[in-house]
């Protein structure tokens, strides 16, 4: 799926953990800047020094906090692309969706990990699908990527529906 972002934007992934998925962003999708974000000091403290020389070239900033409330903070249509891989409650989507909406540009992505009913490795329940499938509707946007996971961990990208 990353080969399908459009490469060079502004960028953020929520929910760092150790920083992979950083690094395939990274390399892939060539962000101009990318904003990783975590409620968790462990994380951060691994990604600051994962990539300590990308902050060091300001390609990368890393951000301890909620992220929608993050996300609330930055000026409108700032994004190209955002990457929800953090609280993946129904509520905790809902949220991170939300405060996305006004902050991607009017043609930009948002991406969502987990696009799944019930983990079969930690057999738990996700909200991803619901809190993508009613903020769809809600505000008007349509799915464009389905990337399959083995596991069915998919990923998907939505985008704002074009009119006219
Ligand atoms: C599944 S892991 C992220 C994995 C990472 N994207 C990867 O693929 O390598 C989820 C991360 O989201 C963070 N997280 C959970 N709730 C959050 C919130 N409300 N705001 C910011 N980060 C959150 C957790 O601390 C955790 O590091």
């Amino acid at each position: 799926m990353l080969e399908k972002i459009p490469k060079g934007g502004v960028c953020a992934e929520v929910g760092i953990l150790k920083g992979d998925y950083s690094r395939y962003i990274l390399d892939i999708v060539k962000p101009q800047k990318l904003h990783l974000i975590d409620i968790d000091s462990k994380s951060i403290k691994i990604a600051r020094k994962r990539f300590e020389d990308e902050i060091e070239q300001n390609l990368v900033e890393v951000h301890r906090e909620d992220s929608s409330t993050f996300l609330s903070t930055v000026p409108d249509a700032t994004f190209d692309w955002i990457y929800i891989d953090g609280d993946h409650s129904y509520e905790g989507v809902k949220r991170d969706l939300e405060a996305a909406h006004s902050k991607i540009k009017p043609d930009g992505l948002i991406s969502l990990n987990d696009y799944i009913f019930f983990g079969s490795s930690d057999l738990t329940k996700y909200g991803i699908i619901e809190a993508t499938n009613e903020f769809c509707i809600e505000y008007d946007y349509e799915l464009v990527h389905f990337a399959l996971h083995g596991r069915m961990y998919n990923d998907v990208t939505i985008r704002r529906i074009k009119k006219g």
